[in-house]
């Protein structure tokens, strides 16, 4: 036990009736400096997953949360696996009437994206910098949100549970991966091989967004994501561009032409079969998003945009949450040096990703982009494709128990009920714990729009951080209300 606070001394009878939420919220102030500097600890460890020159500080990351678990009373771990290790770690929960309960799998990631380019930050993205903004204090550091604060929600709404009622009330296991950031390789072999260690009723992923700082949401879409990388090959060394040039096909040219072959003038995907499976919005969810009252100018605006633009016919929302898409995310080849160099590439390389939602098939999208390409190559000219990684969206049940019970806990800490959204991003564990451990996720996140995710100057706001916490530690309490 802690030190004795209002809220815990108010309680005598911890140890036999369950804190009420008032009482977690207030054991969670009491702690929030405390867990406000633990979470600059985890901030602090370098943990790039993509990157190999960080393997040792991943490693160094995924122990120090496991010495964080243990001092929780959790048994915990760094399973190996043939990638990063994964967190592991279980707590039977406390009292008799634990294992009648729902038992809880927690999913996060404690690894985080590159920090380039370094010099937008405004402070070293790996010395957590606590600056006031302009909803109060906020933490700026690369996986301030994601995930590294919102995992310490759970951490610490787990804290609260031991200090007022010994530990958590149901059976609690949570899996936090370290490769979430660059293509999760492990984690459906991990997840295959602990399949009995991770066996659960509902798995709460904490990884996604609220609707605004005061309002709370449970996120039931998740767009999927195909990733893939081509390269287009043709002569078969570089070319000073006057001797050869008009003369012979430039894999640059070539592949420009093709990537801007791929939507048609009303920004529609023009791949062949593109949106098979993809379904219309229904009537009352298209209602509710429209209750929803979004911000088009909001969300552009603070993005330096206007205007929003997309395929035709559709919101923002819709473009966002509802419909598939293809960006380029990178493309390279010939000269990028300074000054000029006339020389035609041998190759040229684009990164191209694909989101999906309802029913396409990621398969079947990788394999008729792969035909796409090659159909409208040159003659001289071969493509190569690499692929990373390929997942379907997710829908989740609006209408769960689990669901109700996590709507009365965020109502105790918020005042109002969350909203129901959906997001544009993806993640992969997602389908995964449905496909193989046959659970489905609830999806409660405390990021913001505007903290930045995979950008320069990551930040979390505190009063985020801290709700997350509120809220975990809340929910926590509403499953274990629920029977098994
Ligand atoms: N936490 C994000 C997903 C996310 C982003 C949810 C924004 C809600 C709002 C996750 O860490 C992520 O970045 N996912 C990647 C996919 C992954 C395979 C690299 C993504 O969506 O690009
Ligand atoms: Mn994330
Ligand atoms: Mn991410």
């Amino acid at each position: 036990m802690s030190t004795p606070s209002p809220a815990s001394s108010a309680s005598t009878h911890a140890s036999s009736a369950s804190p009420s939420a008032a009482q977690l919220v207030a054991e969670v102030d009491r702690g929030f400096d405390a867990s406000t500097a633990r979470l600059v600890d985890f901030l602090r460890i370098p943990s790039v997953s993509t990157d190999p020159a960080y393997d040792g500080e991943t490693r160094r990351c995924a122990e120090w949360l496991v010495g964080e678990l243990r001092g929780l009373g959790f048994e915990a771990e760094a399973a190996k696996t043939i990638g990063h290790p994964m967190v592991v770690a279980h707590h039977p929960g406390v009292g008799a009437d634990a294992a009648k309960r729902p038992r809880i799998l927690y999913y996060g990631h404690y690894d985080v994206q590159p920090a380039d380019p370094l010099e937008l930050w405004t402070s070293p993205p790996f010395e957590p910098a606590i600056v006031e903004g302009p909803r109060g204090k906020r933490v700026v550091a690369r996986g301030a949100v994601d995930d590294k604060g919102q995992v310490m929600g759970i951490v610490e709404a787990l804290r609260a549970w031991k200090a007022l009622a010994g530990g958590p009330p149901c059976p609690v296991t949570l899996m936090i991966e370290g490769e979430e950031e660059s293509g999760s390789k492990s984690l459906e072999p991990f997840m295959h091989a602990a399949k009995d260690r991770l066996a659960a009723d509902v798995c709460v992923v904490s990884d996604t967004g609220m609707w605004d700082i005061a309002t709370p949401a449970i996120t039931t879409r998740l767009r999927g994501l195909v990733y893939m990388e081509v390269t287009v090959h043709g002569p078969s060394r570089d070319l000073h561009s006057g001797m050869y040039g008009g003369a012979v096909p430039n894999p640059i040219n070539v592949l420009a032409r093709i990537l801007s072959e791929l939507h048609d003038v009303d920004r529609r995907i023009t791949i062949p079969g593109f949106y098979d499976g993809v379904g219309e919005l229904p009537p009352t969810t298209r209602a509710q998003w429209e209750s929803l009252g979004f911000s088009d100018s909001e969300f552009l605006g603070d993005i330096g945009l206007q205007d929003g633009f997309g395929e035709k016919g559709r919101s923002t929302l819709e473009r966002t949450w509802s419909r598939p898409t293809c960006d380029v995310n990178g493309i390279f080849g010939g000269y990028t040096g300074k000054g000029a160099k006339t020389v035609i590439a041998a190759h040229a390389t684009a990164k191209v990703s694909f989101r999906l939602v309802s029913r396409q098939d990621p398969a079947k999208i990788a394999a008729a982009f792969e035909e796409f390409v090659r159909s409208r190559l040159p003659a001289g000219c071969r493509a190569e494709f690499e692929s990373h990684g390929a997942n379907a969206a997710i829908e989740v049940s609006e209408s769960s128990r689990y669901l109700v019970a996590a709507d009365a806990g965020l109502k105790a800490v918020f005042g109002k009920a969350p909203l129901l959204i959906g997001t544009g991003g993806s993640i992969p564990a997602v389908g995964a714990i449905q496909r193989i451990l046959g659970m489905d996720s609830l999806l409660v996140g405390f990021g913001l729009d505007d903290d930045c995710v995979h950008s320069p100057n990551e930040k979390f706001e505190l009063a985020c951080y801290q709700n997350a916490i509120r809220s975990h530690a809340a929910m926590l309490g509403e499953f274990a209300r629920l029977s098994r």
